[in-house]
């Protein structure tokens, strides 16, 4: 396999940067020391590997190989998935976070499962009109960018939940974080052409300077150091939750606020605990799925489409033909409207799970199918999907079984582009994913109502769908993606892949990908889609709408000889570790 190496271009760059903070701060090196097989300065991408007791993919390889490490050094799964967590927020910041928030799918060897709900919440000043003008329309940019796009950010308050599960203490498993910050690491093409695109966003949105926005273009093979954010993870290691919620960091955060009529307060802060969720659970096939409950729509729509799709013996239409993408396409059409009417945060909305995932219901969802018609969507003024939307999932398996999956997100690519000053971290704009208005589309351009209107204390829906599938009540699987309203069709067409059509877990998670949302009611295609496909679909009376990647899907599945087969998406640096 064609491995890619990421390396600095300057190697003794990298001690002369380092050295002012570690005299000051007198930072150790504690876990890099201890661990010369990772080495930030110069890494692989490493696409598939199948190890023999424990793997990571995750979107970044650095990421990867410090969960790795967690584990041969007698952490489990729940002790990977914080030492990736704090990691991805120093090596992806484009999506990796302590500024946002995110869900935690968990098995544990014994079978008990977690669904731990870390989303970011509107704060207690939040109200329904608060992002429209005296017209009564959406202001531009204002749930998206700057303070007033934040919801409270809820990652680190996840974490110490995750570590009740945990065998090692949280001050070690945020070191390699601290010191990814501290003494810098290689960026690749990617993550500097990332930066750059979003120089003048950082500028404009932020109170200060940051470690984003240096004088030069970023180039890859630079190496990216983030002192401030080295100083919040310290912060946090010595005092955990209160070393983010309350004290400095909480002051810098309040701080920036004030910079862009931001709106979270002191209080908002110390308030936040994230809470635990039922997971969604069905059969397909032999196969037992579990996947994230509201607010996150993410498994009730897997739930809706797998059931309504299951009559249907798909794998004899072949994947990617006209009639398998038709089946598949209605039952997003007919999930997805059912997503705007009916999903919110069930603590302020009461989200009708039972029924929507019930089979007397989605049979007659059903009923007006019919194979090789295409349906149709009411049609209303409806926006389209945003291209440089980022996020991310990870996926750990253990080698006792323990299997976690967490999607976790600023929203959009860089949150909303604000630096807190000080703090060195990027803020979520996850206000944008309420229904600002009812019928008007957000940022992925799915519209909603009611159940998903802005209201103080309450979670914004959303579509991330951490995944978790048993074969015969024996851990099997882990996957999820990144992708806003496409997560959940990219986890869907990810396990028909491997379920019915038999193929790898690596080759599911390359393959092209469709997107229907039921509005707007046409069908986005990854440009690799098959384009005899895309005309019989046309020909059926399909919109077809061309695009680039969508998601990044990482996964860890089980062999059928007890080895772990990791695999990372081929669209980004997505990268597996294990041992
Ligand atoms: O929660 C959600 O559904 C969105 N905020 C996720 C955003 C996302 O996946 C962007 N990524 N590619």
């Amino acid at each position: 396999m064609k491995k890619r190496t990421i390396k600095s271009k300057l190697a003794i760059s990298i001690t002369l940067f380092a050295l002012p903070l570690m005299t000051t701060l007198s930072f150790g090196q504690d876990f890099f020391k201890a661990h010369t097989n990772i080495n930030p300065y110069q890494y692989e991408i490493a696409k598939e590997k199948t190890f023999e007791h424990a793997a990571v993919s995750s979107a970044h390889a650095l990421a990867s190989m410090v969960g790795a490490a967690i584990m041969q050094d007698g952490g489990n799964a729940f002790d990977a998935a914080i030492a990736v967590q704090f990691s991805l927020a120093v090596v992806f910041p484009a999506a990796g976070n302590i500024g946002g928030g995110g869900f935690m799918l968990a098995r544990k060897t014994n079978g008990e499962l977690i669904g731990l709900d870390y989303r970011e919440e509107a704060p207690a000043k939040a109200s329904r009109d608060m992002y429209l003008d005296e017209n009564g329309n959406p202001y531009p940019n204002k749930s998206t960018r700057g303070a007033m796009a934040s919801g409270i950010p809820g990652s680190v308050a996840g974490m110490l939940s995750i570590h009740a599960y945990a065998k090692i203490p949280l001050a070690k498993l945020i070191e390699p974080a601290i010191e990814l910050a501290a003494f810098g690491f290689v960026i690749s093409e990617s993550e500097a052409k990332g930066l750059n695109a979003n120089r003048n966003n950082f500028i404009k949105n932020s109170s200060s300077e940051s470690a984003f926005t240096k004088k030069e273009i970023w180039k890859a093979g630079d190496t990216l150091i983030q002192p401030e954010l080295a100083l919040t993870l310290k912060r946090i290691q010595e005092k955990g939750a209160a070393g983010f919620y309350e004290g400095p960091t909480a002051d810098y955060i309040v701080k920036e606020m004030s910079h862009s009529g931001g709106i979270i307060t002191l209080e908002d802060l110390k308030k936040y605990s994230p809470k635990f969720r039922k997971p969604i659970e069905f059969d397909y096939k032999d196969h037992h799925i579990i996947s994230f409950a509201p607010p996150s729509s993410g498994g009730i729509l897997l739930a809706q489409m797998m059931k309504l799709i299951a009559p249907f013996d798909i794998s004899k239409m072949e994947h990617n033909t006209a009639a398998s993408v038709s089946l598949m396409v209605e039952a997003q059409r007919r999930a997805y409207a059912d997503r705007a009417e009916h999903m919110g945060d069930p603590d302020f909305w009461k989200v009708p799970t039972k029924t929507l995932v019930s089979d007397h219901y989605l049979k007659q969802r059903m009923a007006d199918y019919q194979p090789g018609i295409k349906g149709s969507s009411k049609i209303t003024n409806a926006g389209q999907i945003h291209e440089s939307e980022q996020t991310t999932h990870f996926s750990i398996i253990d080698k006792e079984g323990n299997m976690v999956a967490i999607t976790t997100t600023l929203n959009d690519s860089y949150g909303n582009k604000t630096i807190v000053a000080g703090a060195g971290f990027i803020l979520n704009n996850e206000m944008d994913d309420f229904s600002l208005k009812a019928g008007v589309p957000n940022m992925y351009g799915a519209i909603g109502g009611i159940a998903n209107s802005i209201q103080a204390g309450k979670r914004m829906l959303s579509s991330m769908a951490p995944t978790l599938v048993t074969l015969n009540n024996k851990p099997y699987l882990t996957i999820g993606t990144p992708g806003g309203t496409t997560i959940p069709n990219q986890v869907y067409e990810g396990l028909i892949g491997i379920i019915d059509f038999k193929m790898s877990l690596k080759q599911s998670i390359d393959e092209p990908r469709f997107h229907h949302q039921w509005i707007p009611d046409n069908i986005m295609l990854e440009t690799e889609f098959p384009e005899e496909t895309e005309k019989a679909l046309k020909a059926m009376g399909y919109n077809t709408l061309k695009r680039g990647h969508f998601g990044r899907m990482d996964g860890v599945q089980i062999s059928s000889n007890g080895k772990r087969i990791a695999a990372g998406d081929k669209r980004g640096d997505d990268s597996v570790a294990g041992y």
